[in-house]
């Protein structure tokens, strides 16, 4: 099998990356695929929140090691969660992210990549070079936006520029939030998009915000609820690719 790099990213801040990042990791563990999640989102990075992770190690670590790094070592920088996913996470202080040059992220992506079947990497907001990095080598490229007019704005300026990079074939778009209660609906977007095959994650703002405040990613104990059926969905898209 070949292994794949899943970056997901979004135009717009705030539409529901770093739970659909995490979810979906569990998701493709729980197929048994080997996976590991990069939290990408340096300033900020919140997936050890999201997993109830307590890192002893970071990204800024394992670059302070960048020389020595190989296969074994990047190892014992990475936090486990019970559900079998590694998370490298993000430097516990926003000012270390500027420390995190392009080579040595290469060079972590690469080694990290070499031991797992599927590398999910959660990117901050917008067209920064480091997601452009990761949006290049990605095999899949999830784009993630809500019903919101500024989000479906800026989603559809950031799918042209994917198109003119010629990185179209690798688009999946994630309306996330579809049942919402909202002027537009998610039957617009393909029109408002001008993309016909999309994929819908509902509302269930009360399984999500708890799943976030206790730390346990909702795919793993409400597995039958309709946005764990939608994160299932993706996962088998993906692996099925
Ligand atoms: N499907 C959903 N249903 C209900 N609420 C959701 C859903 N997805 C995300 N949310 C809510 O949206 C909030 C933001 O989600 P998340 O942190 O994943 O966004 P993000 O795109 O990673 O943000 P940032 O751009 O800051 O990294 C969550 O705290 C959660 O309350
Ligand atoms: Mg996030």
């Amino acid at each position: 099998m070949k292994k794949k790099i899943i970056a997901v990213c979004s135009a717009k801040g705030g539409v529901g990356k770093s739970v659909l990042a995490v979810n979906l990791a569990v998701a493709l563990s729980k197929k048994k695929f080997k996976t590991t999640a990069i939290d990408a989102s340096f300033q900020f990075g919140n997936l050890h929140v999201i997993m109830d992770l307590h890192p002893m190690f970071t990204i800024h670590d394992a670059v302070e090691q960048i020389n020595e790094l190989d296969e074994n070592l990047i190892f014992s920088y990475l936090s486990p969660h019970d559900s079998g996913v590694y998370v490298l996470p993000a430097p516990s202080k926003p000012e270390y992210a500027d420390l995190i040059s392009y080579d040595s992220l290469n060079k972590i992506s690469n080694l990290l990549l070499s031991n797992s079947d599927y590398l999910v990497v959660d990117t901050p907001p917008g067209l920064t070079e480091h997601n452009l990095n990761f949006i290049e080598k990605a095999d899949h490229i999830l784009i993630v936006t809500d019903l919101e007019m500024t989000s479906l704005k800026n989603t559809k300026s950031m799918i042209s520029v994917f198109n003119a990079l010629g990185l179209g074939e690798k688009i999946k778009i994630i309306v996330n939030r579809s049942t919402m209660k909202s002027l537009i609906k998610a039957k617009n977007v393909p029109q408002i998009l001008g993309e016909e095959s999309l994929l819908y994650i509902p509302n269930d703002f009360k399984l999500v915000s708890k799943s976030i405040n206790i730390g346990i990613p909702f795919v793993i104990h409400y597995r039958r609820s309709d946005i764990s059926k939608s994160i299932f969905n993706i996962a088998d898209l993906i692996s099925e690719d």
